[in-house]
């Protein structure tokens, strides 16, 4: 680790001067706080980027799986989205007014998705605001649900983990507005007996989920898991919120589609807009109308959803030609393999050296993990991580072109990913697992 360390420092120079230059401006020398925990003691500076690769300000050339953890998933500035953003860009960018842009993305996710009726927001963490509170307006209930060790952006109520069985507030959440443990009822995925009775007291207005989590390690659905997962929020009148932000990976029409599931809300972010900041949430004909019943036209602008550059034109724009000319059914098909190929290199790795790690898919998004099975639940899945050994495999990787996505061990393809990218990773990955092993 400290070889490894020392090489990042040595062969990173102007990152290096960047870093400190930036410390004088910006908290912690990064624009995010959270930028200080990349696995080298500072993080490469990005001169460019474009497809599947970028480079950093010290020329080295990095095989990009981390893809800005899903927002440029579409590859970085796919050419079509590129063409519509200057485009637009030159007829207004703004304006508080709709444009037909929206209709056209509103029809393009409702064929998707299967949802009819969309809305929009500048991030996924919004649309998944926006729809809590609408689920809670129009049940009329306070609480919500959320699985363990979930993530769905900086959602209050959503940093809340079980500690022996209780909802407490998630380790190093900061400042929270109000105690989540009050809002928020936590159950494991999977585990619907606990599902079960944390509904059954009829306060619950939604539960909202990732269809198959992937901010802990991916942890697919048992069989029958989405049926009743349906059932039960059904049964108890609690509205079902898939945040597909991440499963979108799944293929087009996401998880949602490819499993035919049938939620009150879909959300999804990131990625729509090719990188460009834009969210959108959708919901059913009968939340339509509820929501529509319950809304005044005199308060509507000042409800608690809003955001005055959401459904802004450029966004719209950006929005239009990534899923009608980047995020196809074709790029999917190109994607998909590419992630077979990471998964069976790394299984193989595993296998080779008889570790006790195990590697999951999910569409187009893979993942290894330190344990010798594929975790069940969220707690499964992060009592499997551990903090040094993650830093190693990832500086490990950065030190040889790769880039994982952090603060796990997740890849990601985009359409230009290829087979050279991926045996790349295959090959560091069986480097830095045989120099760990023989020193054993
Ligand atoms: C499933 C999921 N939903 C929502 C979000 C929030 O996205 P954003 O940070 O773009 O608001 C994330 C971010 O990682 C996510 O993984």
């Amino acid at each position: 680790m400290q070889r490894e360390q020392l090489r990042f420092i040595h062969d990173n120079p102007k990152s290096r001067d960047f870093f400190q230059r930036a410390g004088k401006s910006l908290l912690g020398g990064v624009p995010m706080h959270w930028m200080v925990k990349w696995a080298g003691a500072f993080p490469p500076f990005v001169r460019e980027a474009q497809g599947a690769h970028f480079y950093d300000v010290d020329g080295h050339r990095y095989v990009d799986l981390c893809l800005g953890d899903t927002g440029a998933m579409t590859g970085h500035s796919p050419s079509a989205t590129v063409q519509a953003i200057e485009e637009q860009a030159r007829r207004g960018i703004t304006l508080m007014l709709p444009s037909e842009d929206a209709i056209f993305v509103g029809e393009e996710l409702q064929r998707r998705f299967g949802l009819p009726y969309w809305q929009f927001a500048l991030t996924a963490t919004d649309a998944n605001r926006f729809s809590i509170r609408l689920a809670r307006q129009i049940t009329g209930r306070a609480k919500i649900l959320v699985f363990n060790w979930c993530y769905h952006g900086t959602v209050d109520e959503t940093f809340v983990t079980l500690k022996d069985g209780v909802a407490r507030a998630r380790r190093g959440n900061i400042g929270p507005p109000v105690d989540p443990a009050v809002t928020t009822r936590v159950v494991e995925f999977n585990d619907l007996a606990g599902l079960e009775q944390a509904l059954g007291a009829r306060d619950v207005a939604c539960v909202l989920a990732e269809p198959a989590l992937t901010n802990v390690g991916i942890v697919h659905p048992e069989n029958g898991y989405h049926t009743a997962l349906r059932e039960l929020t059904r049964k108890f009148g609690s509205l079902l919120i898939l945040d597909e932000t991440h499963t979108i990976c799944a293929g087009p029409g996401g998880y949602t589609r490819a499993e035919n599931l049938e939620p009150d809300f879909l959300v999804f972010g990131k990625p729509i807009a090719g990188g460009v900041p834009g969210a959108a949430y959708g919901f059913t004909a009968e939340i339509a109308r509820r929501i529509v019943d319950q809304q005044s036209l005199e308060d509507c602008d000042v409800g608690g959803i809003g955001g005055t550059l959401a459904g802004n034109a450029l966004s719209l724009a950006a929005m239009r030609a990534t899923l009608t000319q980047v995020l196809t059914r074709e790029a999917f098909e190109r994607m998909i393999p590419m992630a077979e190929r990471w998964t069976a290199g790394v299984q193989e790795v595993i296998a080779e050296f008889s570790l006790p790690w195990n590697v999951t898919r999910l569409g187009c998004r893979a993942e290894y993990l330190f344990s010798p099975q594929p975790p069940k639940n969220g707690t499964e899945a992060h009592d499997a991580m551990d903090f040094e050994l993650e830093r190693f495999m990832h500086l490990y990787a950065m030190n040889r072109g790769i880039l994982l996505t952090p603060f796990h061990n997740m890849a990601l393809m985009s359409p230009q990913t290829d087979a050279a990218d991926i045996d790349q990773h295959t090959r560091v990955f069986r480097e830095a697992v045989g120099e760990m092993v023989a020193q054993a």
